[in-house]
């Protein structure tokens, strides 16, 4: 399966003007050839200031954003918003959000499928904590995550997906998955949907690693046969990130 690689750099509640502006013209000056697929996904105030300065293939990604079109819903952004000022991507269900900000399975496919409806391109987290992985549910609480969206787009819609397998107890600790550990869930989660979904859907989904990845670490983790990319926290702060956006090369 031709699977293009995809890294993206979340860059969380982090950044200032002056801060996001040097972060993209290194990555500007880093020659990214367009092999890697490239998104970076800062904080909702500087989208227009990445999207404006940013120079293509690269892409822009919001970290969050409504169901709704518009309307009296204080604080959100809408999915045509995103589309209004060009920007391609969102990243929806990450972690951070399940846990502190009331996103639940329903609400995250629902935003999903509104996205999606907008023309919005997702990258879709989902992934078990400690607690989770120690009682053996991993799978299960990845499917559970999963098939609240997957009734509620249809089949069409997976291919402006990439999904994102990150273990909460992977992020932003140093703890990295092994290799092997990732592989493993990756190759489940393109199973499941095969079966869930369709085999054309499983073999085609970008599945992304996310969880403590840095400069080192990547390339060993971007040659496993079901790793096709990642999701940067911490690290897409730093030059190395362009290091990562070289992984597969
Ligand atoms: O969205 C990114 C992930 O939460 C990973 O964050 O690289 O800081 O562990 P991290």
């Amino acid at each position: 399966p031709n699977r293009k690689f995809f890294v993206g750099g979340n860059f969380k509640m982090n950044g200032t003007v002056d801060m996001i502006s040097e972060l993209i013209n290194h990555l500007n000056k880093a020659g990214l050839d367009g092999k890697t697929e490239v998104v970076v996904a800062p904080p909702s105030i500087y989208l227009l200031q990445v999207k404006e300065k940013l120079t293509p293939p690269a892409q822009v990604a919001a970290q969050n954003c409504y169901t709704a079109d518009s309307g009296a819903y204080t604080g959100e952004i809408s999915p045509s918003q995103l589309v209004d000022a060009n920007i391609e991507w969102v990243i929806l269900g990450h972690s951070e959000r399940r846990s502190m900000f009331g996103d639940t399975d329903k609400f995250v496919a629902d935003k999903t499928k509104a996205a999606l409806a907008n023309g919005l391109k997702v990258i879709l987290c989902v992934g078990e904590t400690k607690e989770e992985r120690e009682k053996d549910i991993t799978m299960e609480v990845n499917e559970r995550q999963l098939e609240a969206v997957a009734r509620t787009i249809e089949e069409k819609d997976w291919e402006h997906i990439v999904l994102a397998y990150e273990p909460v107890w992977a992020i932003g600790t140093g703890l990295v998955a092994s290799p092997e550990q990732a592989q493993e869930v990756h190759a489940d989660l393109r199973q499941w949907l095969g079966q869930r979904v369709s085999q054309k859907v499983a073999d085609s989904i970008r599945i992304i690693y996310g969880g403590s990845v840095n400069g080192k670490n990547c390339k060993e983790l971007a040659q496993q046969p079901d790793i096709d990319g990642f999701l940067v926290g911490g690290a897409s702060l730093k030059p190395e990130f362009v290091d990562i956006c070289k992984s597969a090369d």
